[in-house]
């Protein structure tokens, strides 16, 4: 994956820098060209010299060398490289890198690029948790920059926490697998997903939900994003780590899962995995309703959720080319998934039986019934990673993007 792919890896300061060495090493080994540029704080840690020694090429630290200049420009530095990796990031080059500034080649370099970067903070976990540190990640996430740990664990200065930089072989596969995404299958598709429970509020306080846990809509993102389709994720709360390399939007209510999905728009792909509720209550309480003797029993009045999947499935120019729904039913489990089918417009439904017995909420496995207007296939038993990845292979053989 990494053949002949060129890599520009920026050093900042930071104790870390020592792991860059090796880096150059795991990168090359595995065919990658790699070329350094090395700010004045990371000299302090390591030596042009052994970074040359590594890249087996020159090691680019001066921004207004003439030479260099003459040679190589800093526009020509990012020209020449597919990536760019800056391992150390400190948290003196992410805040400038955030604020967009230009005061040595590294930066100039970061600022004048077009190319994806990759980022592997490593710093104090102090540092680390420091507000200021965590406002200009999310604005280097935002604008794209992809971030690999910091990894937990004794530091060396002593404390122990986040901080420490991610192995050389983590951040090597982390570049592996940006170059994968970008050349699959699904490069350049939009898809949404949608995930977990939706929570209505009764009160402040309490709220009526459902025992989905997230993990299949989860894991249909994940091959998504794998297959290289960009992502957003919009799941309703779940115990479940936000899965990297996708945009993941947290939701409560149906209401407002309708209105992050409208706002994904435009999108090649939807996946409705999310078990959304079918009502909320009408007037939920301002304040906690409260237990008063005497006092009659609070009935609930409910009023009917906006339906997600139909709503997306409606023809028009925003319609996903593809728009796939869910039926957890505990009998009858395909002949419902049919109704269902051409009740709500999709194109695709994914029938799993969700009985009690059967273990699928918040288990780690799922029998699917694909049902489409072609007729039933039924699957194996699957772990709900291979179900992710067994649709996003259906998509890509059968769906509308096949040849
Ligand atoms: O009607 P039912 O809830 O059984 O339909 C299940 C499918 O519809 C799932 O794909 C689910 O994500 C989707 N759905 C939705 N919005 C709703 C109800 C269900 O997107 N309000």
């Amino acid at each position: 994956m990494l053949r002949g792919k060129r890599v520009l890896l920026i050093i900042s300061g930071g104790i870390a820098a020592y792991k860059s060495l090796d880096l150059i090493r795991r990168l090359r080994e595995r065919g990658a060209d790699v070329r350094a540029v090395l700010t004045r704080a990371g000299e302090q840690f390591v030596t042009p010299l052994s970074v040359s020694a590594l890249t087996e090429d020159k090691v680019y630290t001066d921004l207004f060398s003439l030479t260099d200049e003459a040679e190589m420009g800093h526009i020509q530095l990012s020209r020449n490289a597919d990536v760019l990796v800056v391992a150390p990031a400190s948290a003196d080059i992410l805040a400038r890198m955030a604020a967009g500034m230009a005061n040595d080649l590294a930066t100039t370099v970061l600022l004048a690029t077009d190319k994806p970067v990759l980022a592997a903070p490593a710093m104090n976990v102090r540092m680390w948790q420091h507000p200021a540190t965590q406002s200009n990640l999310e604005v280097l996430r935002d604008r794209g920059v992809m971030i690999v740990g910091p990894n937990e664990g004794d530091m060396a200065c002593g404390e122990y926490g986040p901080g420490r930089m991610a192995e050389p072989l983590e951040i090597v596969a982390e570049v592996s697998n940006f170059f994968q995404t970008a050349s699959g299958p699904l490069a350049g598709r939009r898809a949404l997903v949608t995930s977990g429970p939706t929570h209505e509020p009764i009160d402040p306080v309490r709220y009526i939900a459902n025992r989905s846990s997230g993990r299949q809509g989860h894991a249909i993102a994940m091959a998504l994003a794998e297959a290289g389709a960009e992502v957003t994720l919009v799941t309703g709360p779940v115990d479940l780590p936000e899965p990297p390399g996708l945009t993941t939007v947290g939701v409560e209510t149906a209401r407002e899962m309708l209105a992050a999905c409208q706002s994904a728009l435009p999108a090649d792909i939807a996946v409705c995995a999310a078990a959304v509720a079918d009502w909320h209550v009408a007037d939920a309480a301002d304040q906690k309703l409260k237990k008063a003797d005497g006092q009659a029993t609070p009935t609930l009045a409910l009023s009917e959720n906006p339906d997600i999947l139909a709503t997306l499935s409606k023809s028009g120019p925003e319609r996903p080319a593809v728009v796939i729904g869910f039926a957890a039913e505990t009998e009858d489990v395909v002949a419902h998934a049919q109704a269902k089918l051409a009740r709500k417009g999709c194109d695709w439904i994914l029938a799993n039986d969700v009985s009690p017995a059967v273990g699928t909420f918040g288990g780690d496995r799922n029998t699917i019934h694909l049902v489409s207007p072609d007729g039933v296939e039924d699957w194996p038993t699957l772990t709900k990673r291979d179900v992710g990845r067994r649709l996003v292979q259906t998509i890509i053989e059968r769906g509308p993007f096949a040849e």
